[in-house]
């Protein structure tokens, strides 16, 4: 939620923070703005409402000189979507200027302080009270931004990444984070560069440094990166290594990136086994489970934490560990579970999902958690974020940047992580016969091939697609293992074609739900191969009966299906517990087909966020 980049080095700045705030426009899209301090000494700051492509044509005719400057995309919490409410704000005198992503849960006690103090506000946000609170202090107590900035902080309640430039110190930029992500480059050249994430960085550096909650970094030209706290004690973060390339951050000739994520599917899934699984022995080796065997093997049950996509593939999770492991699951929406006062033993395993890896809420059920005393474990995507650092150990996914707000990728990443965890959970807790496991391991090992089975069903879904573009309602069914894909098949399309959708288990139709079936409303039926197959038939016969039109996700070679379902999309076959990781990928291609037929930018759906920072 909100992007943010910096520059300060020997380099123009407004390319390097041009690109970046490009690379970072999935976490906000509603406005965009950049500051610089230009050879003269001159603040300069441009502002719009909209993408960062505006502020780009914005700045065309400006003064954009200078090699120190920080920038920023919104996506808005409080103020509307306007010029004045972009960031950077600056201070009252135009000493200073800030960037913020986050809440500041005080900012109307701050404000109305200084207001009584005679300091005027431009802007509606909570953000502008931080930049006017630090002037503030910084000039009636002669402090030095740095001390300002301390002072400041310690009176501020809420979550923030910021970052300042001071005319006065045109070398210069302080930064600082509290549960809101902040990654600092470390450029050969001497040159610093921040960023909400790495991806406006990976093209500079491979040396960053994640900063932690409290900590403040001063970033001066041709000095070291002195990183301090609240208390102005000397902080020694360490330096670490990215791993991200060019290729993985770029559309590689892909309209969208949420296309080009959802063919990346097959080679993902190869990288996210790799070095865990080994062909020869036929066997998986997670080092989490072996530093912590005793915990994990002995645990009486498994929480699962996790939000949107995430929450969905902790439901797959939860029927397959329970049915290999033999341990019962609970999934929990993060949101909820932070704040209703659930009971957690020392003996329970949370388990947190996130492929940003830096949900507010699903941070905050980590903390409520650790604090019960239970063992933390995260599966996350984004490596260094906050989750993996917050949870005890954890498996990352590792299936590349995910840039398209609609998860695809990390869904089926983190499915197959979670399987890997059930069956190597399953052979220590003896609760697997060795048959059972060969089979399970052999088929998931065969599941990115059939992947690419599943996505040439590309071009018949792109021939669909125009079909459903009327639908004010869609309905998505599935049972069993297939009733989370049901749900993820209708957040997809919520997400990024504006069409209603429900996911419903499909046996539960007939409690309430079928009420809606007409002619008028597409239903998706999932109805692979699997134990529950003959019960989904009898689902389908429900809905045709009154006239409903359906669309089924069939194994291929079904015949049956075939002679009452209206369009059937075949995928291959495999066990049920793999079922989700084939029949996600035609709905992750219906939602987009829909939604490019529609017109819409399915890489910036309107109010969405890649990674939801705040609650
Ligand atoms: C999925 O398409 C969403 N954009 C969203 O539901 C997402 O899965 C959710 O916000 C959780 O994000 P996380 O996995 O980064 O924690």
């Amino acid at each position: 939620m909100c992007g943010i980049v910096g520059y300060i080095g020997t380099k123009n700045a407004y390319p390097i923070l041009m690109e970046g705030l490009k690379r970072l426009e999935y976490r906000g899209y509603d406005s965009a703005g950049i500051a610089m301090i230009d050879e003269q000494g001159k603040l300069n700051i441009y502002k719009t409402k909209g993408k960062v492509a505006d502020l780009e044509s914005f700045c065309a005719e400006k003064d954009t000189t200078g090699h120190v400057g920080i920038a920023h995309t919104r996506w808005a919490t409080h103020g509307e979507p306007s010029s004045i409410n972009a960031h950077p704000h600056y201070s009252s005198s135009g000493r200073l200027a800030l960037i913020h992503n986050g809440i500041i849960e005080n900012f109307i006690t701050i404000k109305e302080k200084l207001v009584a103090r005679g300091i005027q506000f431009k802007s509606v946000t909570d953000s502008e009270v931080l930049v006017q609170l630090i002037e503030y202090i910084m000039l009636n107590n002669k402090l030095e931004l740095l001390e300002a900035v301390q002072v400041a902080l310690h009176q501020v309640i809420g979550a923030y990444a910021i970052a300042i430039l001071d005319r006065e110190h045109p070398q210069t930029i302080i930064c600082a984070r509290q549960s809101s992500p902040l990654v600092i480059g470390l450029g050969d050249d001497d040159a610093f560069y921040l960023a909400s994430d790495a991806s406006p960085i990976a093209e500079y550096t491979d040396k960053v440094v994640y900063l932690n909650d409290g900590d403040i970094a001063v970033l001066q030209l041709g000095k070291e990166l002195n990183v301090v706290n609240m208390e102005n004690e000397t902080q020694h973060p360490k330096v670490r290594q990215i791993d991200v390339t060019l290729g993985q951050l770029e559309k590689g000739g892909f309209p969208y990136f949420m296309l080009k994520e959802i063919f990346e599917q097959p080679n993902c899934i190869r990288d996210c086994m790799r070095g865990r699984i080994h062909t020869e022995e036929n066997s998986i080796t997670l080092s989490a489970v072996i530093d912590y065997r005793e915990k994990l093997v002995n645990a009486s049950r498994i929480i699962i934490v996790a939000c949107g996509t995430s929450w969905h593939a902790g439901l797959i999770g939860k029927q397959i560990i329970e049915d290999l492991c033999r341990v019962p699951v609970e999934v929990e929406y993060a949101s909820e579970f932070r704040y209703r006062n659930p009971i957690i033993y020392p003996n329970d395993i949370v388990i947190a999902i996130s492929q940003s890896g830096e949900t507010a809420d699903t941070l905050a059920a980590i903390e409520l958690a650790r604090n019960s005393g239970a063992f933390v474990f995260g599966i996350c995507n984004v490596i260094g974020a906050s989750i993996p650092r917050r949870t005890q150990t954890g498996i990352y996914i590792h299936v590349g940047p995910e840039i398209g707000v609609a998860s695809t990728k990390a869904f089926t990443g983190q499915v197959t992580v979670l399987s890997m965890l059930a069956l190597c959970l399953a052979k220590e807790r003896h609760t697997i016969s060795a048959n059972k496991y060969q089979k399970i391991l052999n088929e998931l090992m065969r599941i990115p091939e059939k992947m690419e089975q599943a996505l040439e069903t590309n071009e018949q879904i792109e021939h669909l697609a125009p079909i459903f573009t009327y639908a004010k309602n869609c309905l998505y069914l599935g049972r069993g293992y297939n009733y989370p894909v049901a749900l993820e098949g209708a957040l997809k399309l919520k997400e990024i074609s504006y069409i209603h959708a429900e996911g419903y288990p499909a046996a539960e139709m007939k409690h309430g739900p079928i009420a809606l079936i007409d002619s008028e409303m597409p239903v998706f039926v999932i109805a692979t191969h699997d134990s529950l197959y003959e019960k989904v038939i009898s689902n389908i016969q429900e809905v045709r009966a009154r006239g409903g039109r359906v669309t089924a996700l069939v194994t291929e070679g079904d015949e049956r299906i075939k002679q009452f379902a209206n369009h059937v999309i075949e995928l291959p076959d495999t066990l049920d517990c793999f079922q989700p990781l084939l029949a996600s990928i035609p709905l992750q291609l219906l939602a987009y087909h829909i939604a490019v037929c529609k017109g819409k930018d399915v890489d910036r759906p309107r109010n969405l966020a890649k990674s939801v920072t705040v609650e």
